[in-house]
């Protein structure tokens, strides 16, 4: 297959973003949706692309290293943009191993097999989609940039460090040409409701507590799924191998600050009192190892990628919350067991 891209995790919320943004912007360019279909992922996050005949989908674990194998010499791609990962941090404090697992040893499989894959080629790209809480947490001031050293604080930033040097050492050694993003939260439609805000959205909307974390004072770094999905086909086109791009769009926010926010668009699009949500806060005890604040310069991806974020975080979040309401079906799909009575 001539150019394929394959993306590992894309049946998870930023992977079916990047299939959506790829497809509009490269409309004939052959894309591999590959993915083990975990709790985080489904089917139905790639639905639109199910009778395209330029898109594909491979259902493997990235840990597998045959299945990798077999899916490289079966579409020959020229770019791997690898999204595929345990992403939440709470499950990765109850059950750590399985993250490394994914987000460690999946890296390397899928770097080695990529390396003997693509041999001496040059041509080809491999995108390492990781994190800005690689780099640990700010006090109350300054930002995360490409030279911030890596001091990560849960076995889910860890591992993902662990996956970024992994990467930069298949550069060196082996001069596969690996790029790095790393990125604050994102947020829109199609996050897993275990995510902080779907998870927000949903229980508003169900009319059940809002539980904060501590005293709701950490500070995240926020961006919408398409721009970061935007900033990733940017680097995969105009980035450099061995490089890595920080992205962001100057969002900060607090997490009360947010959840104050959601509950307020909830009420507002249900037609309900003000503060009706509001009144659902609950503070709950802290997460261990809450990192306080992130926030990133992105200087280096807006100027030398010609990219920047979009889409104003108000209209964002208020589509995101609409997107919710309307998608009843999809969060029931995702529904854990023990929430279910
Ligand atoms: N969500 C954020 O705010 C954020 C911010 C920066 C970076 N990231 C990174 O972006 C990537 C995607 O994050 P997300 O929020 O879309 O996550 P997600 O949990 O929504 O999706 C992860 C996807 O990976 C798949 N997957 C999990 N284990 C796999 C395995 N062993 N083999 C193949 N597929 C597997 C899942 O089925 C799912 O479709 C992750 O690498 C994450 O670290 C996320």
């Amino acid at each position: 297959m001539r150019d394929a891209i394959l993306i590992t995790g894309a049946a998870g919320f930023i992977g079916s973003a990047l299939v959506r943004r790829l497809r509009r912007s490269l409309p004939t360019r052959p894309l591999v949706s590959f993915d083990a279909l975990t709790y985080a992922g489904g089917l139905d996050n790639l639905a639109p692309f199910e009778d395209d005949p330029r898109h594909h989908f491979v259902h493997a674990d990235v840990t597998d290293a045959n299945a990798v194998r077999a899916a490289l010499e079966r579409f020959d791609p020229t770019v791997v943009m690898h999204l595929a990962a345990e992403s939440h941090v709470d499950r990765s404090i109850g059950a750590p191993l399985g993250v490394v697992q994914t987000n460690v040893q999946g890296t390397a499989t899928l770097l080695d097999a990529v390396r003997h894959h693509w041999g001496a080629r040059r041509d080809t790209r491999f995108v390492m989609v990781s994190t800005d809480e690689v780099f640990g947490q700010l006090g109350a001031t300054g930002r995360f940039d490409e030279g911030s050293p890596l001091r990560p604080r849960s076995p889910y930033s860890a591992s993902k460090a662990a996956a970024d040097l992994l990467a930069g050492a298949w550069h060196s050694t082996y001069g596969l040409p690996t790029l790095i993003t790393r990125c604050g939260n994102n947020y829109g439609p199609r996050q897993h409701p275990e995510k902080l805000v779907p998870l927000m959205i949903t229980r508003a909307i169900a009319g059940e507590p809002l539980p904060v974390y501590g005293t709701g004072e950490n500070v995240r770094d926020w961006i919408h799924v398409d721009d970061h999905a935007d900033a990733l086909i940017a680097v995969m086109q105009r980035g450099r191998p061995g490089e890595s791009y920080c992205i962001g769009a100057d969002r900060e926010q607090s997490n009360l600050a947010l959840v104050e926010r959601i509950a307020d668009l909830v009420d507002e699009a249900l037609g309900r009192p003000a503060g009706t949500a509001r009144a659902c806060i609950r503070f709950v005890d802290d997460r261990p190892g809450h990192d306080q604040r992130y926030a990133i310069d992105s200087a280096r991806a807006r100027v030398t990628l010609d990219w920047r974020p979009r889409v104003d975080f108000e209209a964002g979040l208020s589509d995101t919350v609409r997107w919710y309401l309307e998608n009843s079906a999809w969060c029931a799909r995702r529904r854990r067991p023990a929430d279910a009575s």
